[in-house]
């Protein structure tokens, strides 16, 4: 049987693939920093990651001196691994997608409602003691309902949010890298910025998205527009995103991730209209467990010769 790094505990019942497989699991008190990492991978036959933990080249060069053959990151996203010289190395990189389209779906609605109905400045200001009661003219915002929702990226997410916007009668509208021929798709991020109240971002982090939404593209957005963003931070430039809140160019943002997490740009902190939740866009318990499932999963498949259906590598 395998041994097994799992860098952070998981959920209640997620190890359960591994402990029915009977590999022998290690969690270590604290999560490895990058250095114990390198150091600690070539003692595992898997590890099982989280989107926190960096796997560049050096643990991955360091697991294959060992006996390191798969890492499973217990994430949809994986851009904090190498895949490329996992590749190389012959070491199988797995995801979690599929489990956690609707909870994440969910939270960009959350983000789209708090961000256009400003719910956290009204919020703010019941608890600090400074409603004064009912008021016709206060905290008015903008709608949601009947708007048009703009999906940037149209994979599982992106469509569990259109799924959503139905209910809100929106009109939705995507665009994607290849023409999706569905209903809604417009060719260029441009048109889709240019005719959308709200944007929603569903992209993965590559070089090419690295930002994606930056001062030009926000120049683009109308003033009454609201950006969601549940992707990664670094898809947005954030100071120009503040720019443009501060400046009256954009209306409002709702952000569940950031460039530099967990800091947070102190100007973000301290920009109008902006909802930040940190980064919680899979968290509810039912699906961290089966985001926890899959990836240990995906370890035990490659310890028994299997190739897991979640693998990036193939
Ligand atoms: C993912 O799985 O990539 C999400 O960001 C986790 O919340």
């Amino acid at each position: 049987m395998g041994r097994v790094l799992v860098t952070r505990p998981l959920t209640e019942g997620g190890t359960d693939p591994l402990v029915q497989a009977g590999h022998e699991i290690d969690i270590p008190p604290a999560a490895p920093t990058a250095a114990e990492l390198v150091s600690l991978a070539p003692e595992f036959d898997g590890i099982v990651t989280h989107l926190t933990d960096r796997v560049d080249a050096a643990v991955l060069d360091a697991g294959s001196v060992g006996n390191l053959r798969v890492v499973a990151n217990a994430a949809v996203g994986y851009d904090n691994i190498d895949v490329g010289r996992a590749k190389d190395l012959g070491i199988t990189v797995c995801n979690t997608p599929g489990v956690l389209d609707d909870t994440t779906a969910d939270l960009a609605f959350l983000l789209a409602l708090a961000a256009t109905r400003q719910s956290t400045d009204a919020e703010r200001d019941l608890r600090e003691g400074r409603w004064e009661g009912w008021g016709f003219g206060d905290h008015l915002a903008r709608d949601v309902h009947s708007m048009t929702l703009g999906l940037v990226g149209f994979g599982r997410i992106g469509r569990a949010v259109a799924q959503r916007a139905v209910g809100f009668d929106m009109e939705v509208i995507h665009t994607a890298r290849h023409d999706t021929g569905l209903p809604g798709y417009v060719p260029t991020l441009d048109e889709l910025l240019k005719r959308s109240d709200i944007v929603s971002l569903h992209v993965p982090l590559t070089e090419s998205t690295r930002p994606l939404i930056g001062a030009a593209e926000l120049a683009v957005m109308k003033r009454t527009a609201v950006l969601v963003n549940t992707a990664r931070g670094p898809v947005v430039d954030e100071n120009a995103l503040v720019d443009a809140l501060e400046d009256g160019r954009l209306y409002a943002a709702g952000l569940d991730v950031f460039a530099g997490e967990p800091a947070v740009n102190p100007r973000l902190l301290t920009a109008p209209r902006v909802t930040l939740l940190p980064h919680v866009g899979s968290a509810t318990i039912g699906t961290r467990t089966r985001m926890a499932r899959v990836a240990c999963q995906g370890v035990a498949d490659v310890l028994a010769g299997r190739t897991p259906p979640n693998a990036v590598t193939s």
